[in-house]
């Protein structure tokens, strides 16, 4: 029987058996937290066979791709899957109107067709450590302010790295879990020779845009294709031409026979922030202050986005990947506040919060805990303003390069007025190229409209006092920002080039968008010794209550939030029963077909068009070894895997070890997941490996890297 955290607490105090796949496991406490568990539930591997430091374990094939996604290595020349929205900024980047690759697809034949990817890098996890007993032991030592505490933390992480890079071979990173209760490293191995394989045009890889985006039934071919490159004794180098597909210690062999309910599927990948301990008044916060200007903003941004590249294809390619994350998490954040209301997901977190009320209070608790509670409730109150002015600031600075890169740039050229003549002299050629490739993609009449619809929505709705000086005092304005854009030394790349041979304090530093841009990045970034104050006791008490929390319910397995760090999450294939007074519902199968597929495209359209191969292939029924049971193509399926953002692209994997998918999404039913994960409601969709090997294969023709794959059946 299984677990977690308040879900089997609560259950047991009201007599509900709960069993529910929720938890996002370190690697190193698998073998004593879930083991027995995930055997009950179908696997077959021993723990050392999915994390071992000294021998090669499924860790080994599992990457961190770009630190935003994750991908897994399918072959042992270094192949990469991953999901086709993982590699789509990249792919745009290296598409043209001419050379389209993300709209046609792309599959290099050869080796020699793979195409390097600027700025792209693969991290592998070589070992994690635990640090908590010798940090902890530090700060436990005295009474120490909050601020004496993150030094002493401060300090010990770099010790630590210190300790492990191997004199720069490595990159260690130590993270704080639980909130500053429990500390871990993590030494890492990254790779910056990464190579474009190939993709399904977007219509396959997006289907169903942003419409079937966080939705099921689904019918998206969510996968793209990578290379890692090494230099020939197989470590990392910067791109060379003589470097080689790298070996890896470990790839995922895959597995073509087909999946049904309560098979074991495990999820080993690089989740990035889940927020499952925060209090009630916190999701309030989100629910009322934080979400609603994020959602009213990023509209904002899209609309025009959409406009313009409606009109123009360059202009499409170069916003496709900015676009697409505002989309995604535009539709999210409706859809959490949605699921946190339908789910009740407060009423839940105040009755977890009257136990640990009721435990706080007890003789032997009270003076440490007894007004966590409150604390955290009067943080929230004297912030929830501030949160959405800051929101709409956000919006304003992130939305449009002419407001948000003037303060980068700006430093920059500072740097760079601070040197002797022979000092610039060296450093003009990088900072040159810098210039440039910022510039490279940039409309500026997006920008400039972009940035003026986004002061106009700031000015309408932060309050005068709380606005940025500049805009008070009238220096900018919604009517002359675009002006000043054109006079700025910021509006092209020309102008900065000029600036840098021909320096001048003055000028940088009565520039506008520089005096904006700087005002505007401060103001988020820095926070008044009143902030600092508030927030630091907030970390206090939040460290407090997830403390008291695992005192509360002293028999419950907890699991620390997403960070960013490898984890895994086991479960199994599973069906969504969402509706039980719709029992025809499309959502109640686990699985989607190509014939689903097929039945919604539209000819032509922006997000349901298919390539007319694919219908040809259908029309056939052209399906190679991928078919099912019943002789369909399988799309995409359910499992009830614990994920969130940044589990993008992850491996699938059954109990013998082998890849049956490619992790893409949650479900609109249980957007309030990264808060709560709901047993019932809480899907992970993912794309079924047999549509993807059909779609390299029978689509594509790229039998080169099928043959490369390890395939079983
Ligand atoms: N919702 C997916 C995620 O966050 C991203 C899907 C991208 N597709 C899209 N239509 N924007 O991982």
């Amino acid at each position: 029987m299984k677990r977690i955290i308040l879900g089997l607490c609560l259950s047991v105090l009201t007599l509900i058996p709960a069993k529910a796949d929720e938890g996002m496991w370190l690697m190193m406490l698998i073998k004593r937290l879930n083991y027995v568990d995930m055997q009950k539930e179908g696997l077959k591997l021993t723990p050392e066979e999915i994390y071992s430091v000294n021998n090669s374990s499924l860790k080994d094939a599992i990457v961190s791709f770009g630190g935003f996604c994750t991908g897994e290595i399918v072959s042992d020349q270094g192949l990469i899957l991953t999901n086709h929205h993982c590699g789509y900024s990249n792919i745009a980047a290296l598409s043209t109107p001419e050379h389209d690759y993300l709209n046609d697809g792309y599959w290099a034949k050869n080796k020699k067709e793979e195409i390097p990817v600027k700025g792209l890098y693969v991290r592998f996890l070589i070992r994690m450590g635990d640090a908590t007993e010798r940090i902890n032991a530090r700060l436990n030592q005295k009474k120490i302010t909050e601020k004496q505490r993150q030094e002493i933390i401060k300090e010990e992480f770099e010790k630590i790295e210190q300790e492990n890079n191997e004199k720069g071979k490595y990159t260690v990173v130590v993270r704080s879990f639980f909130q500053g209760n429990e500390f871990y490293y993590f030494v890492y191995q990254d790779f910056t020779d990464i190579r474009f394989v190939g993709a399904p045009p977007a219509s396959i890889g997006k289907f169903g845009g942003d419409t079937d985006n966080w939705e099921w039934p689904r019918h998206t071919g969510d996968f793209s294709m990578f290379r890692i490159y090494a230099d020939k004794a197989g470590n990392p180098s910067e791109y060379s031409e003589n470097n080689i597909a790298y070996q890896p210690k470990h790839s995922l062999p895959i597995n073509i026979s087909g999946i049904k309910p309560g098979d074991y599927a495990m999820i080993l990948g690089y989740p990035g922030v889940t927020s499952r301990y925060l209090t009630s008044y916190g999701i309030q916060q989100l629910v009322e202050y934080e979400y609603p200007p994020f959602i009213e903003a990023s509209r904002h941004a899209l609309d025009i986005l959409k406009k313009h590249s409606e009109k123009d294809k360059a202009i499409e390619l170069n916003y496709a990947g900015k676009y697409a994350s505002i989309a995604n998490y535009w539709k999210n954040r409706i859809g959490m506040i949605e699921a946190i209301k339908k789910n009740e997901v407060i009423a839940y977190k105040e009755k977890e919060e009257k136990e640990f009320t009721r435990w706080a209070l007890q003789s032997k608790n009270k003076d440490k805990y007894s007004s966590v509670l409150s604390s955290l409730k009067n943080y929230y109150q004297q912030t929830n303003l501030m949160v959405a002015d800051k929101m709409y600031l956000f919006w304003f600075l992130r939305a449009s390069s002419y407001v948000s890169m003037p303060n980068r740039i700006g430093d920059m050229l500072s740097t760079y007025l601070d040197q002797s003549d022979e000092g610039r002299e060296a450093m003009k050629p990088k900072y040159i190229e810098t210039i440039n490739s910022m510039y490279e993609t940039l409309h500026p009449e997006v920008e400039k409209e972009l940035a003026k619809e986004l002061l106009q929505l700031y000015v309408e709705r932060v309050p005068l006092k709380n606005q940025l000086k500049s805009i008070s005092q009238g220096k900018i304005t919604v009517n002359n920002i675009e002006n000043l854009t054109e006079s700025s030394l910021f509006k092209d790349k020309e102008s900065i080039i000029n600036f840098i041979n021909h320096p001048s304090k003055e000028v940088l530093h009565n520039d506008p968008l520089y005096v904006l841009s700087k005002e505007a990045a401060t103001t988020l970034m820095n926070k008044t010794e009143g902030e600092i104050q508030l927030n630091d006791t907030f970390e206090k008490s939040q460290r407090l209550f997830i403390d008291g929390l695992r005192k509360t319910f002293p028999k419950k397995v907890f699991y620390p939030d997403a960070n960013s760090t490898m984890r895994l999450t086991y479960g199994t294939v599973k069906t969504l029963m969402d509706n039980p007074e719709k029992p025809n519902d499309a959502r109640l199968n686990y699985y989607t077909t190509l014939k689903g597929m097929i039945a919604k495209y539209k000819k032509g359209d922006a997000e349901f068009d298919l390539p007319q191969k694919l219908i040809d292939l259908y029309n056939s029924k052209d399906y190679g070894d991928y078919a099912n049971e019943y002789g369909e193509l399988p799309v995409d399926f359910l499992s009830d895997n614990d994920i969130t953002g940044g589990n993008s692209g992850s491996p699938v994997i059954n109990g013998n070890g082998e890849l049956i998918g490619l992790a893409f999404d949650g479900n609109w039913e249980a957007m309030s997941g990264n808060i709560q994960f709901d047993e019932k409601l809480q899907r992970c969709i993912n794309t079924d490996i047999r549509f993807v090997l059909f779609i390299i294969e029978k689509y594509a023709g790229a039998e080169n890297l099928i043959n490369e794959m390890k395939i079983v059946k």
